[in-house]
């Protein structure tokens, strides 16, 4: 009887779905059963040989067979979703306790540290930083700066030329005529940047760094450059340093002092770091030459100024004991994590 047939078929069909272990198999059942090449599909087409009567009555019947299954596939297909998805919270759930990926972090190049500290100290007593090319054009690392054209400093030897008239600068003193071409006075500014010449070994490197001062205002004097330069060195080796300024010769400054200060290493007692002598220089130093102030369209009866240059790898070998200038520039990982905070 296709009556009883019908019934073995949903009561097989509904075990097969309880029986289903994930909605994947489910879904297969659900097309072995209720598909066109399934047995519902095969009883519709075996209806051909029944009565006019039987027909629409047995039709209804498979029809309400197959709709029962249908809510039934329904069901448990919401239910096997519902596992699989605390199943997957269960299993994939984070554990917040682990440890973060550990990333590599980066660090200030010692030279940064340097000229950070350095600005910071000098800022504190009205300094701001000022910034130039390092493409630089004659007039403003020579000429403006009183270097006349037979200056040793010209030479094709020591100074890299771009063209006739444009150099790499030799050092970061084109600044201060920039900064008094372009603002009025009185100036307090603090210039650090990248300066090259071309020379290289243990203590000279093509590419080195500077730290460029410049005051300028009415009834300035030697001792207004000595008490701040006092002030900048304790401040940055420590109070138990003493300076001392050695006559010098710049250009660009009048008088001009070389400025030394004493062995941060040895204090002073004399050891490699000081070549024995006790004391290290960190720069030169002077007046601002009227000459300067002049070619800057200042009246040099009315203001005066003192200028200074630091060389930064100087003051980071000193600070930090390093004996050779080309390790600033290597990259070298061990050298520079040294110098993390
Ligand atoms: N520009 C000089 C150099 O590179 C350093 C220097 C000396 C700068 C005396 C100054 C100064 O401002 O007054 O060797």
């Amino acid at each position: 009887m296709l009556s009883e047939k019908l019934q073995a078929i949903h009561k097989e069909a509904v075990a097969a779905f309880n029986a289903a272990k994930d909605s994947k198999d489910l879904y297969e059942l659900k097309v072995k059963y209720l598909g066109k090449q399934g047995p519902l599909a095969g009883l519709m087409r075996e209806m051909a040989g029944l009565s006019k009567e039987e027909k629409p009555l047995f039709g209804k019947l498979v029809n309400e067979v197959k709709q029962g299954l249908e809510d039934h596939y329904s069901q448990r297909e919401a239910a096997l979703a519902q596992a699989e998805l605390n199943q997957k919270i269960a299993t994939e759930a984070l554990d917040l306790s682990l440890p973060g990926p550990v990333r590599a972090r980066g660090a200030r190049h010692p030279i940064q540290k340097v000229i950070n500290e350095v600005v910071e100290i000098l800022s504190r007593i009205g300094y701001s930083v000022r910034t130039g090319p390092m493409i630089e054009k004659d007039w403003y690392n020579f000429e403006a700066l009183n270097i006349p054209a037979d200056h040793p400093a010209r030479d094709m030897q020591d100074t890299f030329y771009i063209d006739e008239s444009h150099v790499l600068r030799t050092h970061t003193s084109p600044i201060q005529i920039r900064t008094m071409e372009s603002e009025k006075p009185p100036l307090r500014i603090l210039a650090p940047g990248s300066v090259f010449r071309c020379d290289s070994d243990v203590s000279h490197s093509p590419n080195f760094h500077q730290i460029e001062g410049l005051l300028i205002d009415r009834k300035v004097s030697m001792a207004d450059l000595k008490g701040t330069i006092a002030y900048f060195v304790k401040e940055y080796f420590g109070p138990e340093i003493k300076i001392r300024f050695r006559p010098s010769f710049f250009p660009f400054t009048e008088p001009s002092a070389e400025v030394d200060c004493s062995c941060p290493i040895c204090k002073g007692k004399g050891c490699r770091m000081c070549k024995h002598s006790g004391w290290i220089e960190i720069g030169g130093s002077g007046l601002v030459n009227p000459k300067v102030l002049a070619h800057c369209k200042l009246n040099p009866d009315e203001w005066q100024g003192f200028a200074f240059g630091f060389g930064m790898e100087r003051m980071a070998i000193i600070k930090y004991g390093i004996e050779d200038i080309r390790l600033f520039a290597e990259n070298d990982l061990r050298f520079l994590r040294q110098f993390e905070a």
